[in-house]
């Protein structure tokens, strides 16, 4: 089916995105942490992208954390925003830019289950980049009651379909 013209700038995001190394997560109340990732980008024809973002730990295999969503671009700008629900009882809103093969997003709107586990997160920043290399970047920042933003996450992906 043929995307939809207006979301021919984030064309290069489409299809299924495996980690090339183990991603790396820290934050300052945490233990380091290393996990994999694999990512899917697909869409029905409307001008709405569909994701589905699913993280293992790099040594157990165990599934952690899960994502899903839509991304819609507003007609006519490079304003793109990203409407996702977390496994762990998150809610958001991320907008932001697209510049060349480079998004850069930050949360606008965030909603929780009322007994989602503390700290609660209270501001997100990602950034997409797809390099000159044709590998997928993301890097998310996050700030919770008790931390200002700092990095949570950094992963490398490959293309796999
Ligand atoms: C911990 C949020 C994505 C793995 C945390 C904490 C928060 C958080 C609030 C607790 C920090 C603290 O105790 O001070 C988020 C948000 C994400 C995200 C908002 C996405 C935007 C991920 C991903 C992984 C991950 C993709 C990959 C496996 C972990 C681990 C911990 C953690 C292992 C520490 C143990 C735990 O508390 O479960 N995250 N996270 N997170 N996160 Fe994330």
């Amino acid at each position: 089916m043929e995307l939809n013209p207006g979301l021919l700038p984030l064309d290069w995001l489409l299809g299924t995105w495996e980690c090339d190394e183990p991603g790396e997560g820290c934050f300052p109340t945490i233990k380091p942490f290393r996990y994999t990732e694999t990512l899917h980008f697909s869409h029905v024809g409307q001008p709405v992208i569909n994701f589905m973002f699913n993280a293992f730990h790099a040594e157990s295999k165990k599934p952690l954390h899960r994502e899903c969503g839509f991304i819609r671009m507003q007609p006519g700008t490079n304003r793109v925003a990203f409407i996702i629900a977390q496994n762990s009882g998150l809610v958001e809103i991320e907008e932001g830019e697209l510049t060349g093969q480079q998004l850069n997003l930050q949360s606008q709107s965030l909603a929780r289950v009322s007994f989602a586990r503390e700290p609660h997160v209270q501001q997100i920043c990602r950034v997409f980049q797809l390099r000159p290399d044709g590998k997928l970047e993301q890097t998310v920042s996050m700030a919770t009651d008790n931390q200002p933003l700092v990095q949570h996450l950094h992963i490398v992906y490959r293309r796999a379909s």
